[in-house]
Parts: structure tokens; sequence; C-alpha cells
């Protein structure tokens, strides 16, 4: 498929082989992990929206009987500089008492959102609270994340596609690219 991106302002820094590759490995090493839980206690939680390609490609990769379930963050805006200030725009369906449960984020840049949902998702009593995120970017770093789950440590650019955006465009780019500098 030729894919319909003119004009084309992105360099590619991760290919979708790349990210195939190793979102499989995340997959495998999940499903060792998690292989002694039992039925329907590993909850994927994804959050909204930036994580959904990848959770949605990750999900297959975990040969296991998982759920899926949502939150919704709001920090940004629709601009490019972290305000700190994190709320919940939606929230999840149901109660996570009592399950194993997989933060899955597109990507950690301040750590301020990731900070905050883990303090309150812990509130609500998991068996166990892990968080997988696709992208790093350490030089960025406000508060520290413990990052169970990483695909990539990426330079402090700005990044697009594999259900990243820019003011909410891109997200369905079959790679990962950054805003070229002219
Ligand atoms: P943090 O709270 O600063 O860690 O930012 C987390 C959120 O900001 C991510 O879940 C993304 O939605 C967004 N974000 C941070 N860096 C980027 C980027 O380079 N491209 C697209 N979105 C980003
Ligand atoms: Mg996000």
């Amino acid at each position: 498929m030729t894919f319909n991106r003119e004009p084309d302002p992105f360099e590619e820094l991760i290919s979708a082989e790349a990210i195939a590759r190793r979102v499989e490995e995340l997959g495998a090493q999940i499903t060792q992990d998690y292989g002694e839980v039992g039925d329907t206690d590993v909850v994927l939680l994804g959050v909204l929206k930036g994580s959904v390609l990848f959770l949605s490609d990750l999900a297959r990769q975990i040969a296991l009987p998982i759920t899926m379930d949502f939150i919704g963050v709001a920090s940004y805006g629709d601009a490019t500089v972290s305000s700190g200030i994190v709320r919940i725009t939606q929230d999840l369906s149901k109660p996570i008492e009592g399950k194993h449960v997989i933060v899955v984020e597109d990507i950690v840049d301040t750590g301020h959102t990731v900070h905050y949902l883990l303090e309150n998702l812990a509130t609500r009593r998991p068996a166990s609270l892990k968080l997988c995120s696709l992208l790093h970017k350490p030089e960025r770093c406000e508060r520290e994340v413990v990052i169970d789950y990483l695909g990539f440590t990426i330079p402090n650019k700005f990044v697009v596609g594999y259900g990243l955006d820019v003011a909410q465009r891109w997200r369905n780019l079959p790679f990962i690219g950054y805003v070229a500098e002219p």
C-alpha cells in the first residue's frame, strides 16, 4: 500500500518493521512474566488516544487471556509543552481491584502524566501495577518513573506516528518520525 502523506514533512526515526519486531519481543516478555496469573486477571490498560495502535499490536503478541480497558487523560491540550497538570477525561469502565494491571502508554516525556496516573491507579488496589511504554525521552525527565516494559529510548525530538500526534494529526503514520530541521 502506498500511504498518501504528501506533503511529507517527517524524517523516519523508527521504521514500521523495527516497531513490529520490538512489539513482538515485548509481548513475549509479558507472556512469560504473566504466565502464572489466572484467567481474565490481566488487564491491558491503554491511555487514550496515543497508545491505541501500540496496544492493539501488543495485545496480539501476548499469548495469554487478557482483558482491555482504557483511560483518557489530558495534559497538553494541543500544544507541545507539558503543563504538568493532568486530569482524567474518561475513566475506566470497570474496577481494577485485585487485577494485574499493565498500563500501556505511547511515550514517557516529562513523566508527569504517568506519575499522576500510576498514583491514581494504585489507590484502586490492583493486585499488581506495571508500566509498558513504547517510547521514552529521558532528556525531558522531570518526574522519575520506572518503565517495566520499554520499546525504545529516543532523543529529545517531538515525534509523530504509530499513535502519536501533533494536534490530533499523523496518528496513522505506520512509522515513528520527527519534524525535520530545515
Ligand atoms: P508527559 O506527561 O510529559 O510524560 O507527556 C506524556 C504525553 O505527552 C504523552 O502521552 C503524549 O501524549 C504527549 N507527548 C509527549 N511527547 C510527545 C511527542 O514527542 N510526540 C507526541 N506526543 C507527545
Ligand atoms: Mg498520550
